[in-house]
């Protein structure tokens, strides 16, 4: 039997068979089609030329079914239907726009690589791996796209920080740190999106923003209202979308479900207008805004209650700064953009630019080029599923692994000794996948790992990961005898989709209790026990504190290789160097802390949120073991010039170059190792309260020999050791600086600022936002309406260092251990 069909989201299947609009993705005619004498397709004019031409020709029936993710086209100019919604977040996945061949016996489209999900990805710290996955991805990605299986952007990826454990699509995110995400994200994009003129693929950045709930006791994503403060959002909750947009110059974003301060994110000039085209610039492409599926239909009574017709909804969103709006048609009614605009609620100057938007970013992807013009026309089937392809993801799926607890127990010499493989996704491990998944090649399970070793196994399933414990539970009879004949007890457990997705956030963050029953039991049959825990992070407390659990090792989700590097791992034929992208938070924490609470900072009788303001941690984000033991040692940061900012040139004063750190990393043990170097900052410097630390920089080093010494440097900017004011500015104080290396500080260095305070970025501040009515007439000109009225005027950017009545001045650097 097929799989795989399973894997499809609930909702892309229904959208996949029902719309029945979209037969496929097809290049338009530029050559023979009524387009070929349009400056759309004469290569020589500007991508905004070649838009706007376009655009012209279409009448207005046509213009109004082109703003949603099911485009219909225009047949009378040649211009053909386009779907919009196509997915990708860890190899090209299942989504309304993307269509696998289903036959499933191999043939040609049938599948794709299947990284590891995001978190796992994230988990193993290098953004060198992460840019070569994004190669891979988009390159595969070409090959659909080639064969009509495609559209050419993708909705991905997701930047969310993950703040909240019990949030059901944290592992689609590369965790809880805005400057490891940032990191990712950059990486990624590039990877993606190519640096040629022509995109490789455009990607998406997702879900902007303060989106990071789905369903917890009453509250929902379609319609929760973020209440967040300036501070929280220009510190923790935007930093990834800047990267994208301002440092990354992303082809696209998409806007939240969620309200933010009581205006739906869709509807927010705020978001989309002030701080995203307006202080990040990001205009230069005329990047476009899609909405997330049905976030506009939200803003209806029964959701949001922003609006009172899918008419004002439709309009709001565009003038707004949404460009197309995502529809479920499972979820009724559409949008109703032609009423919007019969209604004069949207004009047709508004219509024009999303249009713009639109199709300049599918011509700056080739789009309307000549196949003979493009670099990627020529890629295909024979591009996908390449052995360098299944290399990546077999080894990103070795680095994401984080061994959490050993007694020594692994490596483990295998010789002529049985495993019993016990638990949910020991086999087939179709659960390794996560969400946003599309059909790998095959999956590398521990028992067909086990199979290819010529191990003696003995596999059980065990208790689904949703499972209560009960006195009756049918799995514990035949695992216990299948342990018992091992001599070594491997349990893999965990959390799947079902306990933690999109839609599913969690109530508690214990380990389910049927699994922790069974492992208890199979703690006391005298047997090494190494439990490998799938998905989010769960307490680990009762395994770290049983003396009979010998190792545990999180796998987070590891892809269509998964089973074969845990295996690899526990044999000890690699060694493990992944670290926690995320904190692992004791059970009680859910009682503690409301999952609809935004603030990260601690209040009275409420714990903060992250490392950075919550120290009462199972196990610390960063946390990871080793096979050996690294001795490690900071040096003192080297400014880039003694005068520090004076000589930088960048718009962007947060991106001037403020010190070099160099390190060394000795392998003092007896087994060859990747070293994951995290650096952290701590002070009181800046406004309080003060972080406990917070990471400002990362690297991994690959394959330190025994005895052996490796060099690492980790690069600061001026913004890596800024704070951020109470309106939201980043502000560098003078104060006293430590850096760490490491999650236990092992070694530190210091240093001092003297001087002014400088502002590096001063945030837009918001405006009320009345619930106005949008002016139909209000001219579309570029740069969005001004429709909520003026605020006050921004500070100009090239003020940015007059505060400062005396240059900061780095003094009194030393290394403190
Ligand atoms: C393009 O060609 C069509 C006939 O194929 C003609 O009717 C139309 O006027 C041409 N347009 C331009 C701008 O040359
Ligand atoms: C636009 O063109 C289509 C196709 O020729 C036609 O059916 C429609 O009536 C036109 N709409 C307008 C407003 O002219
Ligand atoms: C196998 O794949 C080929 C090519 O797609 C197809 O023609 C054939 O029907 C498939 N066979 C089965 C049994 O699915
Ligand atoms: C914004 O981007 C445009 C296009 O790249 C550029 O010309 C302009 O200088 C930028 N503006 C600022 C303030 O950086
Ligand atoms: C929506 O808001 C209006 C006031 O603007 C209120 O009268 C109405 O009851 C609300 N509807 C729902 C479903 O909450
Ligand atoms: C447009 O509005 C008129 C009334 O102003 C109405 O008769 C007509 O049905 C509307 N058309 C659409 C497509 O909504
Ligand atoms: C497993 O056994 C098969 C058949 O005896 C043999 O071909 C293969 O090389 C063995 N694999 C390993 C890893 O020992
Ligand atoms: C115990 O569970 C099994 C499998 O779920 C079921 O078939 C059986 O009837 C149950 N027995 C009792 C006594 O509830
Ligand atoms: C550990 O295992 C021994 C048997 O080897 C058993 O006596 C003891 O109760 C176990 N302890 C726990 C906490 O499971
Ligand atoms: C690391 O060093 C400690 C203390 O010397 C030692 O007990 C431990 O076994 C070493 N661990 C490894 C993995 O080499």
């Amino acid at each position: 039997m097929w799989p795989f069909r399973s894997l499809l989201p609930r909702l892309a299947t229904v959208a996949v068979v029902g719309s029945g609009l979209v037969s496929g993705f097809q290049f338009p005619d530029c050559v023979n089609g009524p387009l070929s004498n349009n400056t759309v397709c004469d290569l020589k004019a500007t991508p905004a030329g070649r838009a706007a031409a376009l655009v012209k020709v279409m009448n207005i029936s046509e213009k109004l079914v082109n703003l949603v993710d099911m485009s219909r086209g225009a047949q009378r100019i040649g211009l053909p239907p386009y779907a919009w919604w196509n997915e990708a977040l860890h190899g090209v996945a299942a989504s309304p726009g993307v269509s696998f061949d289903w036959s499933g016996n191999g043939s040609a489209f049938s599948y794709a690589t299947s990284f590891p999900n995001t978190i796992s990805m994230a988990a193993a710290f290098d953004d060198e791996m992460i840019y070569k996955i994004g190669e891979v991805i988009s390159t595969e990605a070409r090959a659909f796209i080639n064969a009509g299986r495609s559209g050419l952007e993708f909705w991905t990826p997701n930047v969310n920080p993950y703040k909240d454990p019990r949030w059901g699509r944290g592992h689609e995110t590369p965790g809880e740190d805005p400057v490891r995400i940032k990191g990712f994200t950059k990486a990624l994009l590039a990877g993606l999106e190519g640096t040629g003129s022509i995109r490789k693929v455009i990607a998406t950045c997702k879900h902007f923003a303060g989106y990071d709930l789905e369903r917890w006791k009453g509250a929902v994503r379609h319609r929760f209202n973020a209440v967040i403060s300036s501070q929280d959002l220009s510190e923790y909750y935007l930093p990834p979308f800047q990267q994208c947009a301002r440092d990354s110059k992303v082809g696209s974003f998409m806007c939240s479900y969620n309200a933010l301060n009581g205006t739906p994110a869709c509807a927010s000039t705020y978001l989309m207008d002030d701080i995203l085209r307006k202080h990040w610039n990001w205009t230069e492409h005329n990047n476009f805004i899609t909405s997330d599926c049905n976030a506009v239909q939200d803003f209806l009574p029964i959701q949001h209650n922003f609006t009172q017709t899918p008419a004002e909804a439709a309009a709001i969103a565009l003038e707004a700064g949404t460009d197309t709006i995502c529809e479920v048609p499972e979820w009724p009614p559409l949008s109703d953009i032609v009423g919007a605009y019969n209604q004069t609620l949207l004009s047709e100057a508004t219509i024009d630019k999303a249009l713009k938007r639109l199709y300049e970013g599918l011509i700056r992807a080739g789009y309307f080029d000549p196949a003979s013009s493009s670099p990627y026309r020529s890629i295909g089937w024979s591009d996908v599923n390449t052995p360098e392809a299944q290399a990546l993801a077999y080894k990103s799926a070795v680095d994401g692994l984080v061994l959490l607890k050993n007694d020594g127990t692994l490596p483990l010499k295998l010789q002529r000794k049985s495993l019993a493989l016990i638990g949910f996704w020991a086999n087939p491990g179709l659960q390794m996948l996560g969400g946003y998944s599309g059909i790998p090649p095959y999956l590398h399970s521990a028992v067909y790992a086990a199979q290819q070793l010529n191990m003696t196994y003995y596999a059980q399933p065990g208790p689904p990961a949703r499972a209560e414990a009960s006195a009756n539970s049918s799995w514990i009879a035949p695992t216990l005898s299948a342990a018992d004949r091992a001599d070594v007890i491997v349990y893999f457990g965990g959390t799947d989709t079902t306990v933690a997705s999109e839609d599913t956030d969690r109530e508690s963050i214990a380990w389910p209790s049927a699994q922790l029953s069974l492992i208890n039991r199979l703690a006391t049959l005298g047997k090494p026990l190494i439990v490998v825990h799938l998905g989010d992070q769960v307490d680990d407390t009762p395994l770290l504190t049983n003396p009979n659990v010998s190792a545990i090792i999180w796998a987070g989700y590891p892809g269509q290789s998964g089973g074969a590097a845990v295996l690899d791992l526990i044999r000890g034929k690699v060694a493990p160097a992944g670290r926690l992208p995320v904190t692992q938070y004791p059970a009680k924490y859910v009682d503690q802390i409301p999952m609809t609470e935004m603030a990260l900072r601690p209040k009275t009788n409420q714990p903060g949120r992250t490392y950075r303001w919550y120290s009462d941690a199972v196990l610390p984000f960063g946390y990871g073991l080793h096979y050996t033991n690294f001795t490690t040692a900071l040096l003192p940061p080297i400014p880039p010039s003694p005068s520090l900012l004076s000589g930088c040139t960048t718009p962007h004063p947060d991106l001037c170059p403020f010190a070099t750190v160099p390190l060394t990393v000795t392998n003092t043990g007896q087994v060859k190792s990747d070293y994951v170097a995290l650096l952290f900052l701590s002070g009181t410097f800046g406004p309080a309260p003060y972080p406990i630390k917070t990471l400002v920089g990362y690297t991994r080093l690959r394959g330190i020999e025994p005895g052996k010494t490796a060099k690492g440097e980790i690069h600061l900017t001026a913004g890596s050791i800024a704070r951020t004011d109470a309106s939201g500015n980043l502000v560098l104080y003078p104060g006293v600086y430590r850096l760490a290396l490491d999650v236990d500080g092992g070694s530190e260095v210091g240093f001092a600022l003297e001087g002014g305070e400088q502002v590096l970025d001063w945030f837009p501040q918001p405006k009320t936002q009345p619930k106005t009515q949008p002016q139909a007439q209000q001219t579309g000109e570029e740069g969005g309406s001004e429709r909520e009225g003026k605020g006050d005027e921004l500070p100009n950017l090239e003020d940015w260092d007059k505060k400062s009545s005396e240059e900061l001045r780095m003094v009194d650097v030393k290394v403190l251990k």
